[in-house]
């Protein structure tokens, strides 16, 4: 028989009997959460893709302990494949699977076009997988709407990527400031809470600096200051260090371990070996396909 797994999330009463999916996507959607209601229990079933929301409190809620102790995998790909249209058709990913625990630290490298970026955007909700299935957090993503993804992408996606993409016009305060308007982070914690997210980069000295005037490794740091504020459950990197060279670089990977250290779950993209080799586990991309390579 087929173990349930659980998730706990608050919603209002009102939600009880709605779709799992809904409720978790609205949980981690920006905006008041149910007041003096207590959380409701939701069940989601192994496979991810069905779920029940029980209406009572959780400690009503009757489940074994064994079960509560197993979170699902932040990230599940179950033979993924994602193919663009054309003439021919462009297999890209063929048949990708991939479990990613809490607390991993995984780099994912391969060639040029093998696929790396393609994968990093359906991570991020981003893009949809053409075939095979996507679970976040135990949540199958294949069905949610567009503003269900949004509202994930939000709350639990973190992303860093090669150039960047800071505001040009916007202070570094301002750029990590923005980063909460679809977070879920309530009003009143934004600021405190860029201000902390900036000290933990090292970048409290240059609050009011805007960012072309800032170095490349500088940069990456508010970037990643900007991906970690609204406390995401998985930072994704496209080529963090790729625009740095390698004593900025080695900078932006200490700090990846110091938040590794922390708890939060890494997926980082790259080419470069001294990248790959600080992760704890790295996969290969090759002809549409992923392994471990140690
Ligand atoms: N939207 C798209 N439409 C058609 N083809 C695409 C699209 N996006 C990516 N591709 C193709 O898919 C392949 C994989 O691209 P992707 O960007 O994922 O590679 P990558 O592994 O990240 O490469 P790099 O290391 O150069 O960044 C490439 O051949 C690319 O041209
Ligand atoms: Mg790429």
């Amino acid at each position: 028989m087929r173990k349930p797994r659980f998730r706990r999330v608050t919603a209002a009463a009102a939600e009880a009997g709605v779709l799992v999916d809904e409720v978790a996507a609205r949980a981690a959607a920006p905006g008041p959460t149910a007041g003096g209601l207590g959380p409701l229990e939701v069940l989601v079933e192994d496979g991810g893709s069905t779920g029940a929301v029980a209406a009572a409190p959780v400690d009503v809620v009757a489940l074994g302990p064994e079960e509560r102790a197993t979170p699902a995998p932040v990230i599940e790909l179950r033979g993924l494949g994602r193919t663009f249209p054309g003439d021919p058709p462009l297999h890209v990913l063929r048949d990708v699977s991939l479990v990613v625990e809490r607390g991993d630290y995984v780099t994912v490298v391969g060639p040029s076009g093998a696929g790396k970026s393609t994968l990093l955007h359906i991570l991020g909700l981003l893009d949809r997988p053409t075939s095979g299935d996507y679970l976040l957090d135990g949540l199958a993503t294949r069905d949610l709407s567009e503003q269900d993804r949004s509202a994930l992408r939000g709350g639990r996606i973190g992303f860093v990527f090669q150039s960047f993409h800071l505001l040009p016009h916007r202070s570094v305060l301002d750029n990590v400031l923005l980063a909460t308007l679809y977070s879920g982070v309530p009003r009143t914690e934004r600021r405190e809470r860029a201000l902390a997210a900036l000290e933990r980069v090292g970048m409290s000295h240059r609050l009011d600096f805007m960012p072309p005037v800032l170095s490349g490794g500088e940069r990456q740091r508010v970037a990643v200051a900007r991906a970690v504020i609204a406390s995401p459950h998985v930072l994704l990197a496209d080529e963090p260090t790729g625009n740095l060279d390698s004593a900025t670089s080695a900078g932006v990977l200490d700090l990846f371990d110091e938040l590794h250290a922390d708890g939060l779950t890494l997926v980082v993209i790259t080419h470069d070996a001294t990248v790959s080799a600080r992760a704890r586990r790295r996969v290969r991309i090759a002809d549409g396909t992923l392994r471990e390579v140690g």
